[in-house]
C-alpha cells in the first residue's frame, strides 16, 4: 500500500505512521526526519537545509523532490511505503505522481489529519522527542514513564528546535500557504480521507485503521 500522511505541523503524522507501519508492516518515509538527521550530521545539504527549518519554511522542492526519490529506491520501497511530511507543495506533489507514473503505479490513499490551530499549538509546545532514537512524547497527552528519559532506549528527552512558539506560528504560516492547496489536488483525484483528529491518539488510530481497511476493500 502506498499512502500520504498530510496535515499541519503537529497534527500526529508522525505517531500516526509509526502505528500504521507496526501494524501493517509498511516502512515510513519522513522527510523531517531525513532532513533533522543531516542537518545534526552538518552533511552538506543538511547544511544548506538548517536555515529554512529553523525560520519555519521549506526546503527547496528540488532538493526534498531527490532526497525522496533516492529513499525510495535505496530501500525498494516503491511497492510500499508511508510518506509523512511529503508531499507539502503541489510541486512535490506533481512530482510525486510522475515518479510513480514511470512505474505504472499510483497512491492508494492520502489520510488528512484535520485537527484545530489551538490544538495544534498545545501538542507541539509539549512535544518532546528523544535526541537519541527519536522517539516522540508529549508532556500532556504521552508522557515518558520516568521525566526527560526516553522509555525505550534510556536517552535525554529534548525539545525540537523548530517547536519555539515563533517558529511553530511561522510553520503554520507556510502549511496554509503551501501544504493546505493539497487537499484540493487529492480530493480531485479522489484519493483524500479525512481523519478528525483533535481526539485522543488511540481514537485517531481508530479511524484510520477504518480507512485503511475501507481503501483495501476498494
Ligand atoms: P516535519 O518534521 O515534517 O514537521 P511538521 O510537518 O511540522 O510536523 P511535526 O513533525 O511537527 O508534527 P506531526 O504531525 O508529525 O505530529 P507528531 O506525531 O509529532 O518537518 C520539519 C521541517 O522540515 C519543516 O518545517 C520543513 O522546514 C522541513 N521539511 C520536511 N519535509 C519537507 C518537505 N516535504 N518539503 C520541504 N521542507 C520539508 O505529534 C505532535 C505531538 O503531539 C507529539 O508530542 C505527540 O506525542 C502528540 N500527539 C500526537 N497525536 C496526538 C493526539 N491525537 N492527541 C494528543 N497528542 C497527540
Ligand atoms: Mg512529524
Amino acid at each position: 500500500m502506498r499512502i500520504v500522511l498530510l496535515g499541519p505541523p503537529g497534527a500526529g503524522k508522525g505517531t500516526q505512521a509509526k502505528m500504521i507501519a507496526r501494524d501493517l508492516g509498511i516502512s515510513v518515509l519522513s522527510t523531517g526526519d531525513i532532513i533533522r538527521l543531516a542537518i545534526k550530521n552538518q552533511t552538506p545539504w543538511g547544511k544548506k537545509a538548517e536555515k529554512f527549518v529553523e525560520s519555519g519554511g521549506l526546503v527547496p522542492d528540488e532538493v526534498v523532490i531527490g532526497i525522496v526519490k533516492e529513499k525510495i529506491d535505496q530501500d525498494d520501497l516503491w511497492s510500499g511505503f508511508i510518506l509523512d511530511g511529503f508531499p507539502r507543495t503541489i510541486k512535490q506533489a506533481e512530482a510525486l505522481e510522475a515518479m510513480l507514473g514511470e512505474r505504472n503505479l499510483s497512491l492508494d490513499a492520502v489520510l488528512y489529519f484535520a485537527v484545530d490551530k489551538e490544538e495544534v499549538i498545545k501538542r507541539l509546545s509539549s512535544r518532546r522527542v528523544c535526541e537519541n532514537c527519536q522517539a516522540t512524547y508529549n508532556l500532556l497527552s504521552n508522557p515518558p514513564l520516568q521525566e526527560g528519559i526516553c522509555d525505550r532506549c534510556g536517552g535525554k528527552l529534548v525539545q525540537r528546535d523548530d517547536d519555539k512558539p515563533e517558529v511553530i506560528r511561522q510553520r503554520l504560516e507556510t502549511y496554509e500557504k503551501e501544504t493546505k492547496p493539497l487537499i484540493d489536488f487529492y480530493q480531485k483525484r479522489n484519493l483524500l480521507y479525512v481523519i478528525p483528529s483533535n481526539g485522543p491518539i488511540e481514537e485517531v488510530y481508530n479511524k484510520v485503521k477504518e480507512v485503511l481497511e475501507e481503501v483495501t476493500a476498494r
